[in-house]
């Protein structure tokens, strides 16, 4: 019995040693999480991706810092890093020698494409949004939101930039152009109306964001405040909006969106998370795994951009939507970072 016992607290004791040891190394995450985005944030301002692309074919260091105007010395520093990140790739060029050494190539890989500054996929102004100086201030105030939750002034993005994201955006058209096409990276969504030119679609918004919509064929563009009135369609598509909003606001722009459709056939639709919270983490693939991951960070960007927004479970959509006079509904999970609730009115 006893050496059992004994036996059990050395076990314990190597398990909490390497615990331990992992936390030491774990902690710098924490530490350094910042200096992933501000590197990507750089390559971006730089243009990095943009000149191997136009180049055509990858690019020596010395052929990129020319392309790119900056100094070398740096540039390889930056490359280095992101090479490691591996959102470059650096290959080696026995063909292109300098001095007695080969000099290595760096070339694009699936995830530097997405840091062009142009292109259908490109997520390069999603990154610029999000590191813009008014969408980082607020992180400084989430403790206090956490706090002293309820009270006005204690929403992080309005304490930081003296607005909420929506009037700042509205009296700062350029943040606000910035913060529309980062959505747009996201929304390749709105290229259905290509893909399904029969739909006639109303692109409704806050007015000072469709006052600078581009035209696009089948689209109309109606600005107007959603808590008002929601224009009438037969159905209502929300992508990433009722996450920006509390309960009793979503309950509300839901309402709008009933009245808008037809009682019988119509149909809301919303793209947005939802939380899971009890799945059995074995079961999923790691890409499964980062997506939730995802959901969870968009959670966390609610708490420090919108005033009491937030991302869902399934029993917390089955209550707004059940406020709202919905009387059934259905989530489908789209591999993506969203899944797509449709909503019936009957
Ligand atoms: C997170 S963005 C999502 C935009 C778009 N659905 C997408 O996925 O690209 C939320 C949108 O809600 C709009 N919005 C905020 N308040 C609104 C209001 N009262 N009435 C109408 N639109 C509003 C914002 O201007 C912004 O475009």
């Amino acid at each position: 019995m006893e050496g059992t016992q004994r036996d059990k607290l050395i076990w314990r004791s190597k398990e909490e040693e390497a615990e331990d040891k992992r936390a030491k190394v774990d902690i710098y995450k924490y530490i350094f999480g910042f200096v992933e985005m501000a590197v990507v944030k750089c390559a971006i301002e730089l243009g990095i991706a943009d000149a191997i692309e136009s180049r055509g074919h990858p690019m020596t260091l010395l052929e990129l810092s020319s392309a790119l105007d900056c100094a070398l010395p740096t540039l390889y520093r930056i490359m280095r890093f992101l090479v490691n990140r591996r959102i470059f790739k650096e290959i080696r060029d026995d063909a292109s020698v300098q001095g007695s050494q080969a000099c290595n190539l760096y070339a694009q890989t699936a995830l530097s494409r997405l840091l062009l500054r142009s292109g259908e996929s490109s997520m390069a102004v999603f990154v610029l949004m999000e590191s813009s100086p008014p969408m980082l201030a607020p992180w400084h105030g989430m403790s206090a939101r956490v706090k002293d939750e309820g009270a006005d002034s204690s929403a992080p993005f309005e304490a930081a930039n003296g607005k909420d994201l929506w009037s700042y955006d509205a009296a700062n058209l350029a943040h606000g152009q910035l913060f529309n096409e980062a959505m747009a990276c996201n929304a390749s969504v709105r290229r259905w109306w290509k893909a399904c030119p029969w739909i006639r679609g109303i692109n409704f918004d806050l007015p000072h964001v469709v006052s600078v919509a581009l035209e696009s064929d089948g689209v109309e563009h109606v600005g107007g405040d959603m808590f008002d009135s929601v224009p009438k369609a037969d159905a209502a598509f929300l992508m990433w909006v009722l996450h920006d909003w509390a309960d009793d606001e979503c309950i509300q722009i839901l309402k709008k969106c009933r009245e808008a459709i037809p009682e019988e056939k119509g149909k809301v639709i919303i793209v947005e998370s939802v939380i899971e919270i009890n799945n059995d983490q074995q079961k999923l693939k790691e890409e499964e795994l980062k997506l939730k991951d995802v959901g969870l960070f968009l959670d966390m960007v609610m708490i420090a951009h919108t005033n009491k927004g937030k991302e869902r479970t399934l029993e917390e959509w089955a209550y707004v939507l059940g406020q709202a006079g919905f009387i059934r509904h259905t989530v489908r999970s789209i591999n993506t970072v969203s899944s797509v609730i449709e909503a019936f009115p009957a």
